[in-house]
């Protein structure tokens, strides 16, 4: 087996309730409910044994992390070990008040979510009225002199707004922009045949992302995250399974990736049974598609494997039922096929919003 490195970052998924009900979510289909949260020295200690093991930068997010009352705690508990504290949020929720105690306890970066340019299609997408208390979210936010992200998840409700996400992302004052196309995870599956750009949008968002990349150069960097299924190659997901980050989900399992509760047969273990660095180093679900020793053809002799890892193991087994399997976005995947099927499908209309917790 290859030598394993020790994890840089961690996604501290503190809870899965949140306000928003997003047709793209890409959480679970079945949400934990409060009474299976972690409680506040739980995740304290998984702070501690996280930096000891080598993470330096710690992502609390969910559901909607301001649901969490002790969320000062917890954000004083990882800036506490010299970790790097970023949140992720909605918005909702967060007052100046509240926001003045993260900063107090070492929070140091924030990223906010958007789900569209104009206030009537973000909440419609939210599936309540979300995007005014952005607004002011991010005012107080760049207001308390912190890094602010906005995050724009990009499906074919929102796609012809890229510009004026673009624009809204400068007017808010992000330092950086993710305009990140729809991974088909979690709720996002169900919706997949209603979420999916068409080829027309794409093509016309590329330009306008290089164009603005090329304007606000220097003032607001942006990232764009492809639509991998119109792709020919798959992403390099989580940089290698098990490689550099790790999830901790609202009830303590240890994922390899944020996903990775839908692969069955996964033998997923908690922080409340194990120490972390035991889960990390030894146990089977981070050991079984790091390296190369699980590849099949063609992943196995391409030589592209060192460099996207076969894909990623969460599309692969949604797809094919295989998480070993090449994932199915590579052109040079058998099961390609199964891609193209649902491109050329019709598209359908109206998508299910999230289910509530
Ligand atoms: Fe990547 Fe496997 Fe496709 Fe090669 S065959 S490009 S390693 S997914
Ligand atoms: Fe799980 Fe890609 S989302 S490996």
């Amino acid at each position: 087996m290859d030598v394993t490195d020790a994890p840089l970052g961690m996604l501290a998924e503190l809870t899965h309730r949140c306000p928003l009900h997003c047709p793209y979510c890409s959480n679970p289909l079945e949400l934990l409910g409060r009474d299976r949260e972690l409680g506040t020295e739980a995740w304290e200690s998984v702070f501690a044994q996280a930096r000891a093991l080598g993470v330096l930068q710690v992502n609390l997010s969910g559901g909607e992390p301001l649901a969490r009352r002790d969320l000062p705690e917890l954000v004083g508990a990882a800036a506490g070990h010299g970790c790097y504290v970023s949140l992720t949020t909605s918005g909702l929720g967060l007052t100046a008040a509240r926001l003045a105690e993260l900063v107090e306890r070492g929070l140091a970066h924030v990223q906010l979510s958007v789900q569209a340019a104009e206030a009537d299609t973000a909440d419609r997408i939210a599936g309540t009225r979300a995007h005014a208390h952005k607004l002011t979210a991010a005012e107080l936010i760049t207001g308390a002199g912190l890094p602010l992200t906005v995050n724009a998840v990009l499906h074919r409700d929102n796609h012809d707004q890229i510009d004026g996400i673009i624009a809204l992302a400068e007017r808010m004052g992000a330092d950086r922009l993710e305009l990140a196309n729809t991974q088909y995870y979690g709720w996002a599956w169900r919706n997949r045949g209603a979420l999916m750009p068409t080829r027309e949008q794409l093509a016309r968002a590329e330009p306008v992302v290089r164009a603005a990349v090329d304007r606000l150069r220097g003032r607001m960097e942006i990232g764009y995250v492809l639509a991998d299924y119109h792709e020919e190659f798959p992403k390099p997901c989580m940089s290698g399974w098990g490689a550099r980050q790790f999830t901790v989900a609202p009830d303590g399992v240890v994922l390899p990736c944020p996903a990775a509760s839908v692969i069955t047969g996964l033998e997923l273990e908690s922080v409340r049974d194990r120490p972390l660095a035991e889960i990390w180093y030894e146990s089977a679900s981070f050991n079984a598609y790091r390296g190369e020793e699980w590849m099949q053809e063609p992943c196995r002799s391409c030589e592209r494997r060192t460099a996207d890892f076969g894909g990623c193991r969460c599309q692969a087994f949604l797809l094919t039922g295989d998480a070993a399997a090449t994932d199915p976005v590579c052109r040079r995947s058998p099961d390609r096929g199964l891609v193209d099927l649902a491109l050329e499908a019709p598209p359908r209309t109206g998508y299910a919003m999230r289910g509530p917790r």
